[in-house]
């Protein structure tokens, strides 16, 4: 197996599939379309970061591909439905970087209570502005989370290890942690909350679902954080509701309008306002968020390629079967339409082999299938599975 892995992965991955016997290359750079088409020509998967495009015409060039791996948390640059349908599983590392934005929005909780950030920058300037108005201990206090799914639940563990009191507000039942409270409506939570952290993903229900309206519902005095998605809250609103004093302060990490690169300037109205913390939507940007990611996909990759797992792809019907010992096991992607089961029965029942355990997975469009073959004869089997017309990709480990 030779992997490819690009974009100065963390070296951890490629440790990690050395580990296992891989052969991995890790170049720095990002590849454009050309060059990855025949890069990928020498390689049995490859690993990415966010530059490097994996169109259609990358994985239509290169079908014998094992896996993808994107080495970040979205896949938006790779074209995950025609991997699918070429029996190419994708994998990332969604919650790699969990931890690292609940430490963030703790940050910026104390921070705001306390006014650092304007201190700290009026202490740069020379300014010395000692005083006790209007700085606060964030013990006792209300934390009021949107969506507590991974990162909100991090973030109300940390509170209330912190003495706050946590209460949160989500869409589907959850269950809560240590002594947080479910509160029946978004409303109930910003007239309850001293300071309103957000944590949903980017929906039609979740778009400006902080605007004025909701703005007003909060508590004067209150604080907002947000480090989900940038289409949550409406900045113009939020700018007038501090300008107001409505509002005490604000922390914003991710923005409806963010800069490219590091090299575009970034421009926000709240740039104004004294009490409001600005991040470049690094909530997630830790070493240790990097290593994660090139542990959680070099895993997943290993997972696959050992034992057929697809439990972390994100375009691959999800199928996890442990390895048994004296057994053979064959795994085979086809196009999931009727007839497909039957014509593999057939074939079963013609080669004579004996069946350990089967697992099959399905989505809309494929079907993967996993079989322990218990006697010889798994590679004639094989070889006659994958010559079905349906069948996408057929592979013995
Ligand atoms: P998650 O999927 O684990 O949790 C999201 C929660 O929001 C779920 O429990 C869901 O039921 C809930 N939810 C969805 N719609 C809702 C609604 N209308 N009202 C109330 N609750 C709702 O996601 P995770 O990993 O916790 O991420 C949360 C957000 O953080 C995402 O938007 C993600 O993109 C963002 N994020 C930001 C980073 C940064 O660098 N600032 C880094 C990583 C994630």
């Amino acid at each position: 197996m030779k992997i490819l892995l690009l974009e100065n992965i963390h070296k951890v991955a490629k440790d990690l599939l050395e580990q296992e016997g891989y052969d991995v290359d890790l170049q720095p750079g990002a590849l454009n379309e050309g060059d990855l088409i025949e890069a990928a020509k020498s390689y049995d998967c490859i690993g990415l970061r966010s530059k490097t495009q994996v169109t259609e015409k990358v994985l239509h060039a290169n079908p014998h591909l094992f896996a993808v791996g994107a080495f970040c948390i979205g896949t938006n640059q790779i074209d995950t439905s025609s991997a699918a349908r070429l029996g190419i599983p994708v994998f990332n590392a969604p919650y790699a970087n969990t931890r690292s934005v609940a430490e963030l929005v703790i940050c910026e909780i104390i921070g705001l209570a306390r006014k650092v950030f304007h201190l700290n920058r009026q202490a740069h300037k020379g300014q010395w502005q000692k005083s006790a108005k209007s700085s606060y201990e964030v013990r006792g206090k209300t934390l009021g989370i949107v969506g507590y799914g991974h990162i909100g639940s991090q973030v109300s563990v940390l509170a209330e290890a912190m003495g706050m009191n946590v209460i949160y507000y989500d869409i589907i039942k959850k269950l809560p942690l240590g002594n947080s409270t479910p509160v029946e409506s978004l409303e109930c939570l910003l007239a309850e909350s001293d300071f309103v952290s957000l944590h949903v993903p980017a929906t039609e229900l979740t778009t400006n679902m902080i605007q004025t309206k909701e703005l007003n519902l909060m508590r004067k005095g209150a604080y907002l954080i947000n480090a989900s998605r940038g289409s949550v809250v409406d900045i113009d609103a939020l700018n007038t509701a501090i300008s107001e004093k409505h509002l005490a302060g604000a922390a914003i990490d991710v923005f409806p309008v963010e800069p490219k690169n590091n090299e575009e300037i970034f421009q926000s109205p709240l740039q104004e306002q004294e009490n409001v913390i600005l991040t470049p939507h690094i909530g997630g940007s830790t070493e240790e968020a990097q290593e994660n990611i090139g542990r959680e996909v070099a895993d997943a990759f290993i997972r696959f390629l050992k034992m057929g797992s697809t439990q972390a792809s994100v375009n691959f019907p999800q199928a996890d079967l442990p390895l048994k010992s004296g057994v053979t096991r064959m795994l085979n992607v086809h196009k999931n339409v009727p007839g497909v089961l039957s014509e593999i029965n057939k074939i079963v029942a013609s080669t004579g082999v004996n069946i350990s355990s089967q697992y099959l997975a399905t989505n809309t469009e494929i079907g993967y299938l996993i079989m322990d073959i218990e006697n010889e004869g798994a590679k004639g089997f094989s070889d006659e599975i994958a010559k079905l017309p349906n069948s996408i990709k057929t592979r013995l480990l």
